[in-house]
């Protein structure tokens, strides 16, 4: 099979290197030579190591012996246009750009299945994690209650480093940003957009409906900061930034907020770069994929497990993703969680509210962190999202007391 890339960056100049250090495996096992006849840069300043280099889309579009397209330029603009056109043609295209699967999947795939052809996208949730064939071969019989995630290595070397450092925000951002782990522009990473798009693609396979990123409700970690480490260590839990999607009969709901993870939730450890995605089906309980969610030649071995796919399937239309139907998510206010809430001042004179206002089923367990008479926090009962909302601004009514800052958290399992 004769393939091209379009977009010679980080993960695409992986892909030429997987397809030329593994071409005999590959031959072996697809049965067939994969043979890379075009790279595509329409940067003005073109890489110098790139051969077979080309700055023409159309000679792409019209190279009849192109079977297999692979999309690595990122952006969705002109991604869009030039995978939109090459499945037109029947070309099956490959693509590692999770903004152009969030915003543009369920199209293409339905062009492809028009087309006889494939759209796949393995690589745009997880890198090198094979999440999405997992989900769609492997479960295919599970009623999948829960996919919760860490899928950004950025904030997860940074919260990773704030706990272990005892380290504010700014501080490690800078040094992320130093060892060129985080963008110069880290808004993608820090805000949560970047997790929200990957919830999104996994949400959609999940429930087999479309749905966009912008209807996930979505934190980021600004916030985080040293003190919250502190009072996390203390309960024997840390923060991580998750991606969660859940179904409840047939409700979904889903979000991307950071939250206290107990030492009893296999994400607990996932550290520095690493991404982990934890799965729950009614029959298969809780199972962890882990390993290098980005990178050159992670995110490439995924691609190229696309192209042996493609190569597999190359005349039939697999179905792998999800229909035009628009997913209706439940609103934030929905979700039930129990809180870590920080309050100003000390807590006896207080005990009778915070007991009519977030403890009404458990006993008040306040945490004082060397003996500071400014704040403490404690954790909440299980609350619905609205009412917690409600009472904490009725709390601050009543009391006069602020509440310094609130993290969702997860509850110890046993
Ligand atoms: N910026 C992303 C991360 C890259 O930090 O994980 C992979 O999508």
């Amino acid at each position: 099979m004769k393939v091209a890339i379009m977009g010679y960056g980080t993960i695409g100049s992986g892909v030429a290197e997987v397809l030329r250090v593994n071409q005999d495996q590959l031959q072996k096992k697809v049965g067939e030579p994969v043979t890379l006849k075009y790279v595509l840069d329409i940067r003005d300043s073109i890489p110098e190591d790139a051969d077979k280099l080309i700055n023409d889309f159309s000679i792409i579009e019209n190279d009849e012996e192109i079977k297999l397209v692979v999309e690595t330029m990122g952006g969705i603009h002109p991604a869009y246009e030039f995978v939109k056109s090459c499945l037109e043609k029947g070309k099956h295209v490959v693509t590692s750009n999770k903004a152009l699967v969030d915003a543009f999947g369920s199209k293409l795939i339905g062009i492809a299945k028009e087309h006889h052809c494939n759209f796949y996208f393995e690589a745009s949730v997880g890198g090198g994690i094979p999440v999405i064939r997992t989900i769609y071969h492997n479960y295919a019989g599970e009623n999948l209650t829960e996919i919760t995630g860490i899928m950004n290595g950025t904030t997860n070397f940074i919260l990773t480093n704030m706990r272990e450092k005892g380290a504010d925000f700014d501080e490690v951002l800078a040094e992320a940003q130093r060892l060129g782990y985080a963008e110069r522009d880290p808004s993608s990473d820090i805000d949560g957009f970047d997790t929200s798009r990957k919830t999104a693609i996994l949400l959609s396979m999940a429930s087999g409906n479309r749905c966009r990123h912008e209807d996930i409700y979505t934190e980021g970690i600004r916030n985080i900061s040293k003190l919250d480490f502190e009072y996390a260590k203390e309960l024997g839990m840390t923060i991580k930034l998750l991606g969660s999607v859940q179904q409840v009969e047939d409700k979904y709901f889903a979000y991307v907020v950071p939250m206290v993870v107990p030492k009893s939730d296999p994400l607990f450890s996932v550290d520095g770069v690493f991404n982990g995605i934890k799965i729950v089906g009614n029959c298969l309980g809780t199972t962890m994929l882990y390993g290098m969610g980005a990178g050159k030649l992670p995110t490439a071995s995924a691609v190229v497990s696309d192209i042996i796919a493609a190569v597999r399937h190359q005349d039939e239309f697999q179905g792998i993703g999800w229909s035009e139907k628009m997913l209706e998510i439940e609103p934030m206010g929905s979700n039930a969680f129990t809180y870590l809430l920080r309050v100003e001042g000390t807590c006896e004179e207080i005990k009778d509210d915070l007991k009519e206002f977030f403890l009404e089923d458990s006993e008040l367990k306040p945490v004082i962190l060397n003996g500071r008479t400014d704040e403490f926090a404690f954790i909440t009962d299980v609350m619905f999202e609205s009412d917690f909302l409600d009472n904490l601004k009725a709390f601050e009514e009543k009391t006069g007391r602020r509440i310094i800052h609130y993290i969702r958290t997860e509850k110890e399992e046993n």
